[in-house]
This record gives C-alpha cells, structure tokens and sequence, in this order.
C-alpha cells in the first residue's frame, strides 16, 4: 500500500539512536514485505520485539472443505448460521475456500485474542455492528460498510463496541491484498480514473503504547498454529512510518462508474488479492442508453468462480430467487449464470438501483466449508428454470 504515512514519535534518521526520556534506546522492528524490495513500515518498540517466554501449539479449527461437485450455482443464508457469539479470530465459520483464499463468516460478541497472520492479507467487511481494530501500529475504529485490510503478520485483536453483535466476512489470502495495479501510478499514488483514491483510506493515528506483561499471541502460520507469550506488550510501539500498515475503506466512498450501456464488474473492482479480486455493487444511477438493459447479461467466466455477498438494498438481477440481506450466491465456472426469469424486462427504464453487495472473484474453485452446507438454500439452482425440485 503506496501511502506514506507518519504515526507518533520517530526519530529524523532511521537506524540511528533513538533515546527514552528516561534512558535507554528505542527498539527498531522493520516490517516488511517481499524481503527488503517492498513496501515495509519501521516501528520502534518501548521493549525488544522478539521478546517471547513461551511457545506452544495452538490448535487451529478444523475446517474441512469439499468440492462444489456435482457443479451447482448455490445459495446460503449467512444469517441462518450460528450467532451464538464468539470472537472475530476464533469464531470464523469456514464457507468456502481454495488454494488462494479461505472465506468464513463470524458473528462476534467479545473481544478476540491478540492475533498474528503469517500466511497472507486478511481483509474483513463488516455487514454490521462496529469494533475497534487494535493494531501494532495502532487502533482503527470500523463499522458497517468498513472493509479492513490487515498486512500479514500485523498483531490485531478485534474487540465489538456498540449493543449489537458485529458481522463480518473474513477473506484470507495466502499473499498480499491492495487496490488493482491499474489504479496506481507508477509509482504508486491513485489515478484519476480509480474510483476511490487516498483520501478514502483510513490508517491508525496514534500509538497504543500498551504496557503489559507475558501477553499471549496466537499466529497462524504456513505449518499450523503457535501460541506465543511475549515478555512485554506488542502494542508498546511509541511510532512508525512507512507504507506498510492496516487501513479501512467505508464501501461507501466506492464512486461507482457507469455507462450507457451495462458496465462489466471490473469496473466495481476495489482489491487485488493473489489469484483472486474484490468487487463493490454500489448504489447508483444506471445504464441511460434510449434502449439498454441495465441489469447483467448472461455470462460464463470460464475462467473464475463468483461470490456475491448480498449487504444492502435490493439486487435487481435476483429478485424472485430467494436471494435476500446476508445472502450469498455461488455462480460457479462451468456454470452460465444470468438475471432471474423477469428481472432483464423489470429493469427497462429504471435508472437507479439501490443495490450493495461485496463480491469475491477466484480463479481457482472454491469448495465449500461445513458453514456453507449449514445454511445452504438448496432450490436455488432451479430457480432460473421455474420448477421446484
Ligand atoms: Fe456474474
């Protein structure tokens, strides 16, 4: 993430002595990714950063996935799932995942657990609710229609504010999550076309400076699970700099960009992950052609399967399947998917659609996880067709 960014105390060169009021030096963490060819962020520690008294296994969940197989496009009803409580680390709900990318769903109600993800980029929507996301680097407040891109290895613990319980969808990739390459100058600032730019994107803005001590941290890394205990606090940063660092997007500073006639999703494209990308279906006027259609053509991508995530207002294309808030429909490779029966004759002459939705795009399968069979509706295959199976 090409963005400079100063937060708290630094000193005017890097890698030189930086005293405490009190005495002793500053403990330097750089952070970064792709070795040293990167973009990286240069924290300084109150205490030594590779600090830890103890580490131990720590049993991830199992979550098993098996193919989409017989191939069906599929509905599941992510409201119908356990909201029983949890926390936004531990209580991922696995809906589907492949090689690239892992997707689950949480419903949060307490804090989580101080967290570290080695394996890639995480980045978290939040349907509903709020939370403070505290972070190395320091906290960021979110909400509904926030999504979050937490750099790998960032330690983050996720703690709910507000009455309700917070809802979040959860995409980890297995590498680095950022606006599409085409967005970026060549040197990184966001170009005119792109539609959301720096001034969208919120960092942390001040250090926690936590003080504390054998404070646990759990790390999911590419072997498995580790607990560790660190002699002081991770959060006891005092400052850093650089272009490495979590940061939130409120889905409604996405500026759609429309057309005469029906524009194609890469245009609703707000990340690039590693063999995968992330859209956003905003309200917005429609295609003004004296004769366009404006919900989609039917279309096979035979080179991608296609989630969409249903989290606001009413999505023209689906209306008489089934498909409601907190849906999410599976439009499988090998699979031509379109609007339902109707919808491409309702749309004539609407010019607006108070439509929101979330939308992954991998281009390997995804399978599909035990949550996902847990709140699957089952006649959504057949609805293009009219009959009930
Ligand atoms: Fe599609």
């Amino acid at each position: 993430m090409p963005y400079y960014r100063t937060v708290g105390r630094i000193p005017r060169k890097r890698h030189t002595q930086f005293h405490k009021p009190h005495g002793g030096l500053y403990a330097e963490e750089l952070m970064g990714v792709e070795g040293f060819s990167s973009d990286s962020a240069l924290l300084y520690h109150e205490h030594l950063p590779t600090a830890i008294v103890e580490a131990t296994e720590w049993t991830l969940p199992d979550s098993p996935t098996v193919a989409n197989h017989p191939l069906k496009p599929r509905h599941f009803e992510t409201h119908k799932l356990d909201a029983g409580g949890g926390d936004v680390v531990t209580g991922r709900q696995t809906l589907m995942a492949n090689q690239d990318v892992r997707l689950s769903y949480v419903v949060a109600d307490r804090p989580s657990p101080l967290y570290r993800n080695a394996v890639g980029d995480e980045c978290v929507y939040v349907e509903h609710g709020s939370a403070r996301v505290e972070t190395v680097f320091g906290a960021l407040d979110v909400s509904r229609g926030d999504y979050v891109v937490v750099p790998t290895s960032t330690t983050q613990r996720w703690v709910p504010t507000g009455e309700d319980p917070l809802r979040v969808l959860v995409v980890e990739a297995t590498g680095h999550i950022g606006p599409p390459a085409r967005y970026l100058s060549a040197k990184g600032q966001f170009l005119e076309h792109a539609p959301y730019c720096e001034r969208d994107l919120r960092g942390p803005e001040e250090p926690l400076q936590a003080e504390d001590e054998d404070v646990e941290v759990l790390v999911r890394h590419r072997a498995g699970g580790t607990r560790f205990v660190y002699a002081h606090h991770p959060f006891d940063v005092v400052g850093w700099d650089g272009c490495l660092y979590p940061y939130a997007f409120d889905i409604d500073d996405f500026e759609p960009i429309t057309g005469r006639i029906h524009q194609p999703p890469p245009v609703h494209q707000t990340f690039a992950g590693p063999n995968f990308v992330i859209c956003s279906f905003v309200p917005r006027k429609v295609d003004y052609h004296p004769q366009s259609i404006p919900v989609p053509y039917n279309h096979a991508n035979v080179d991608s399967d296609e989630l969409l995530f249903y989290v606001g207002g009413n999505y023209e294309a689906r209306k008489g399947s089934g498909i409601g808030l907190g849906s999410m429909s599976l439009h499988p490779s090998g699979f031509t998917h379109g609007p339902q029966p109707g919808a491409v004759e309702r749309a004539i002459g609407v010019d607006y659609f108070d439509e929101l939705a979330v939308m992954v795009d991998t281009f390997r399968p995804l399978d599909l996880g035990e949550a996902a069979f847990a709140c699957e509706d089952t006649s959504y295959a057949w609805t293009w067709a009219g009959r009930s199976l």
